[in-house]
This record gives C-alpha cells, sequence and structure tokens, in this order.
C-alpha cells in the first residue's frame, strides 16, 4: 500500500488523475465485497431450502397432477382460515382433509407446514400430509376427528379437565420434538375416539417453528426475508403470545400463553362457578405476557390435578354446561 501511495506520488498530471480513479473504484470494490459475499451467500441458503422441502417432500409424499386434483373437488366444507379452506371427503376409500391455499404465493408456507407435519410423524395426534397438489395448491392429509368445541359441550366437568390434562402431554410431546405451535385454540385442536375414550390431535401447523426460531420468519431459518403473510396480526390474535406477534424467538411457554388464554375462554363461557373460577385463574397465570413468569406445561398438568381433586364426586360428574347450552 505504502509502495503504491509513493508510485502514485510521483506521477504527473493525468496519469496522476486516471490511477487515482482507480485506486479509488479499487477500494470501494474491496468495501463491497463482503456484502455482496453476504447477500450470495443468503440467496443460496434459500435456494438449498427450497430445493431441501421439495426433494424431502418428494421423496416421502405423492405429487398430484392438476387432473387427480380435479377429482378431489366437492366434499363437506370444516372451515376456513384468511389464506386457506378445509374440506373433508373421501380418498381411496378413507376420509381425508383437502387443505387448500387461496394464493399461490403460499407455496413456500404450504411446503413448510407439510413438512412439519411429516417429520412429526404422527406426534400429538398431528395429522399426516397424504398428497400435495400444487395446482391449486393443496394438502390431502389424514381426517383426524371433530373439532374440540363440539366434544366440550358432550363432556362431564371430569371429562373436560381430563381431556385439558391430555391437552397438555399432547402439547409436552409437540415440544419434545423441538417444535412450538404458535397458534394453539380451541379451532386447532380435534378429537378423534368417543366421548368417554378421547384421543386429542394437535392440527394446524401454519404457524409452528423450530424452537428459538422467530414465528413464520423465513429469515432465520432459509436466509430470506420475512414474507409470512402477518395481516391481521395484531391486536386481534389475542391468543398468540407476545412474541409470536413480536416477532421474537418463541419457545415451549409461547404455547402455554395459548394455553391459557384457551383456559380462559372455556372458564368464560362456563357457568359452574366452582369450575370456572380456579379454570379461570390458571388461565391467568399461564397467560402472563413474560415468558418467564408463565408455568411449564408439568406444573400445569399438576395444577389441574389439584383443581380435580379439589371437586366433589357429584361436581365431576356433572355435565360442563356451557353458556350456549342454556
Ligand atoms: N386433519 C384434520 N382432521 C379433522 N379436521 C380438520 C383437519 N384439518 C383441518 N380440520 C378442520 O378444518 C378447520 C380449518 O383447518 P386448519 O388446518 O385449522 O386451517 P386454517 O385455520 O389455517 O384455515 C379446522 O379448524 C378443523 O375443524
Ligand atoms: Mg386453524
Amino acid at each position: 500500500m505504502v509502495l503504491l501511495l509513493a508510485w502514485h506520488e510521483s506521477l504527473q498530471g493525468r496519469a496522476r488523475a486516471w490511477t487515482r480513479a482507480t485506486m479509488q473504484t479499487a477500494l470501494r470494490l474491496v468495501a463491497v465485497l463482503p456484502l455482496v459475499c453476504w447477500m450470495w451467500r443468503r440467496i443460496w441458503q434459500e435456494l438449498e431450502a427450497r430445493e431441501g422441502d421439495i426433494d424431502f417432500l418428494g421423496r416421502s409424499i405423492p405429487f398430484l397432477r392438476e387432473e387427480e386434483m380435479r377429482s378431489l373437488d366437492g366434499g363437506s366444507f370444516l372451515g376456513s382460515g384468511g389464506n386457506d379452506s378445509a374440506r373433508l371427503l373421501q380418498w381411496g376409500g378413507a376420509p381425508v382433509v383437502r387443505k387448500e391455499f387461496h394464493h399461490d404465493g403460499e407455496l413456500l408456507f404450504m411446503m413448510r407446514e407439510a413438512r412439519l407435519m411429516l417429520e412429526l410423524c404422527g406426534t400429538a395426534g398431528v395429522p399426516r400430509p397424504l398428497a400435495l397438489g400444487f395446482q391449486p395448491l393443496t394438502v390431502i392429509q389424514e381426517f383426524v376427528g371433530e373439532p374440540y368445541d363440539k366434544f366440550l359441550m358432550q363432556c362431564s366437568v371430569q371429562g373436560v379437565l381430563r381431556s385439558l390434562d391430555q391437552l397438555c402431554r399432547r402439547l409436552g410431546e409437540v415440544h419434545a420434538q423441538g417444535v412450538v405451535h404458535n397458534d394453539l385454540k380451541v379451532d386447532n385442536i380435534t378429537v378423534s375416539g368417543s366421548v368417554h375414550r378421547p384421543v386429542l390431535h394437535v392440527i394446524d401447523l401454519g404457524w409452528a417453528c423450530c424452537t428459538g426460531r422467530v414465528a413464520g420468519n423465513f429469515s432465520l431459518e432459509t436466509g430470506e426475508e420475512d414474507d409470512f403473510p402477518r395481516e391481521g396480526l395484531g391486536a386481534e390474535c389475542h391468543w398468540m403470545a407476545p412474541e409470536v406477534r413480536e416477532r421474537r424467538s418463541v419457545f415451549a411457554s409461547g404455547d402455554v400463553f395459548s394455553l391459557g388464554f384457551m383456559l380462559q375462554q372455556i372458564a368464560d363461557s362456563c357457568i359452574q362457578p366452582w369450575l370456572a373460577v380456579p379454570l379461570w385463574r390458571l388461565g391467568k397465570r399461564c397467560a402472563r405476557e413474560e415468558p418467564s413468569c408463565r408455568p411449564c406445561l408439568p406444573k400445569v398438568t399438576r395444577a389441574l390435578a389439584a383443581l380435580r381433586r379439589g371437586l366433589l364426586w357429584h361436581q365431576l360428574q356433572e355435565p360442563f354446561l356451557l353458556m350456549v347450552r342454556q
């Protein structure tokens, strides 16, 4: 560098101006080189991740052609979120759910959800994806029972408390796989089996992510800017933990928040005060703003068990009375 500068000083007139311009350009290039390398790395990571998802899914489940998809039209409507709708139909002699995304831009989200469902491999009763369609964007998945609220309306108080205990265990199974659900609510739980021997299923992994990541944020996972459809994610998504809405890292405590919100909702609609009051208090403790102040799942399970022990036999046998029943 010193030699270069000395040589530059020895030059005269136009040669000196030309050398100066060349050296400035070279210096600028050196300065932007790390930025270019960083951007290149991010693009490369993204390409690798997308290819990885397609490869992984392609090895595990069939991709349906357009005409095959058309043969799966119809069925009965189950529910619809902002970006998709779900229908129940028969496929290969078995009931399946067809979840169809409304916009082509949701390809990445669909693949990520399908991949997580595959990787969880039935853990916590999560439905297995059976096939994918790209025109329109569709996941065909196992049908795993009726909505949780419909089940609650048929339950005794004992049944409700047992199902909540089972739900805590189901959530714990998801967390043990290093996954946080991030969107736990009554709509995203189904029940198969009978009222007396219920099996709970956690469904809808659209917001799920690995522990310690930012929900719906591709930038941490694959290097791309966050383009997850976050519209409507604000004051109205009260059941989601603040760290999900504020794009902070999420842990099991995020799902404890949503569980707490749900306990409070159930308590709000229950007209048996000896159940509603303790349930609401437990929900409030779970739904604290600060993640470190929320109880862990085993602690919630113990609190539910204590609640059950505190009730009289006839109270446990009573039907669970919701406001809507009156
Ligand atoms: N695999 C499934 N088995 C049974 N019911 C399902 C299944 N998948 C979805 N549903 C029903 O369809 C509704 C909407 O599906 P969901 O996956 O939650 O999509 P979203 O909330 O994003 O629209 C659910 O609330 C549930 O009632
Ligand atoms: Mg849902």
